[in-house]
């Protein structure tokens, strides 16, 4: 499962030095390990113990097309939350009938791609977006297939902006207005209702807050089913937590106290399973970060070391375009050296070449002395990485790279220069 630890003194990706991957691909640059990858999909499918189900993984997570591919591969389909995302799961091979659309913001465009795809279901959220695609479904001569959203007023916990079923929030519909909603859909001629879905938030780490969302989703589908209304399929969201803090370790590296040691997918899913059964419904996830967040790294080279009265900065290649987790969320990613040398810990700021001060990885963080040249390794940045990044600053987007064994292979060229003003 561990695919990124130190062999001596180098920090290895599977059996590759990053340091070598930094010097050959140059930085910054995201680094995934295949068998990482494989072996997050492979512990989430075995959680489900034989139980029918549909694993869709959550392509806003991560949307590179040769990392879809392998998951796809192992009988994952795909969450797209926009056609860009819808293209690129069907380039990967993904089949229709094995993707599910969310998002509470579909464009009339979006519903058409969907439909023509023919997509297992819509994950829908309001009745004016019912309507429009009961009209667009019979433009197009078919049905579409519904899932909808249920916003069950519960604190997910963790970061505001990542918990999306609080009353307040923007998804689903409150579960006191399902029944009529539905009714309300049974009239309509090129809609057919498969069930209910919830997404209570991301980087859930208590299992009872997943608990209380499937005894919520169980008591619905119970009145709902009561009502003379069946409904076939669940697809139950809350993204699986991840550890993040002291994911690395070893003697050369700060230990890092955790919560999170020990938290998986795979407990977390068997934590809820029985109580779901019950329901005798076709499961569904949409596991995003617990597939790919330990799957990857972003590298660094440090550019430069500056002391001031107050503070060490350790200024570094790759910023907030690259990686906007700590700026947007105070996200924390465990930072640590491609190669170690021994050196003493010091406290410094790690922070990117941008132009403010919300430029950074980390903030007041021990770690072992760097020099200007070296590189540094962003832990457990496979989810919501590349896929935040962007071109402030008018920087190119970085490259990605993919470890297989002893081979590398560049899954995404870095940006160019000229691509970013070519009109
Ligand atoms: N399905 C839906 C409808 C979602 O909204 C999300 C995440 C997922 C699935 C996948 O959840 P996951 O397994 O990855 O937790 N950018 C933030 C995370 C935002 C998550 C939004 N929705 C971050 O970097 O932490």
């Amino acid at each position: 499962m561990q695919e990124f630890v130190y062999n001596n003194s180098l920090l290895m990706g599977e059996s590759v030095p990053l340091k070598s991957v930094a010097e050959e691909f140059g930085t910054p640059v995201y680094v995934y390990s295949r068998r990482s990858v494989l072996d997050h999909c492979r512990n989430i499918e075995k959680a489900f113990d034989g139980h029918p189900h549909l694993s869709c993984f959550a392509v806003k997570a991560n949307a590179n097309r040769d990392l879809l591919r392998l998951i796809g591969e192992e009988g994952f389909g795909a969450d797209v939350g926009s056609i860009g995302e819808l293209t690129i799961a069907l380039a990967a091979d993904i089949h229709p009938s094995k993707i599910t659309f969310s998002g509470v913001g579909k464009r009339d465009d979006e519903i058409v791609a969907g439909i023509r795809a023919g997509i297992y279901a819509f994950n829908v959220e309001s009745t004016e977006e019912i309507r429009l695609l009961d009209t667009i479904a019979g433009q197009e001569g078919k049905k579409a297939r519904i899932l909808l959203r249920i916003n069950f007023d519960i604190d997910a916990g963790g970061h505001a902006y990542v918990s999306t079923s609080m009353k307040h929030n923007k998804f689903g519909i409150p579960a006191g207005k399902a029944l009529e909603v539905l009714r309300w859909t049974q009239g309509l001629p090129n809609i057919e209702i498969r069930g209910l879905h919830s997404h209570i938030g991301s980087q859930i780490t208590k299992a009872e807050t997943f608990q209380r969302a499937a005894r919520a989703i169980i008591s619905l589908v119970q009145d709902i089913t009561a009502a003379g209304i069946p409904v076939r399929d669940i697809d139950f969201g809350g993204g699986f937590g991840v550890q993040y803090r002291g994911y690395v370790t070893g003697p050369g590296i700060p230990a890092e106290e955790s919560e999170e040691v020990n938290l998986s997918a795979a407990t977390l899913i068997r934590d809820v399973l029985p109580l779901l059964r019950e329901t005798h419904c076709r499961l569904s996830i949409q596991p995003g970060r617990s597939v790919v967040a330990h799957a990857g790294v972003l590298l660094v080279k440090v550019l430069y070391r500056k002391e001031t009265d107050d503070r060490l900065f350790v200024v570094v290649d790759g910023g907030m375009n690259d990686l906007l987790r700590p700026s947007l969320y105070d996200a924390y990613h465990q930072i640590v050296p491609a190669e170690l040398h021994g050196r003493p810990f010091e406290k410094a700021d790690v922070v990117g070449p941008l132009c403010e001060s919300g430029d950074f990885l980390a903030l007041d963080r021990q770690i072992p002395r760097v020099e200007r040249g070296e590189y540094l390794a962003v832990m457990c940045t496979g989810a919501y990485g590349y896929v935040l990044s962007s071109n402030y600053n008018s920087r190119p987007r970085p490259a990605e790279v993919l470890i297989d064994g002893t081979k590398c292979s560049l899954i995404r060229k870095r940006e160019t220069i000229e691509q970013l003003f070519e009109g």
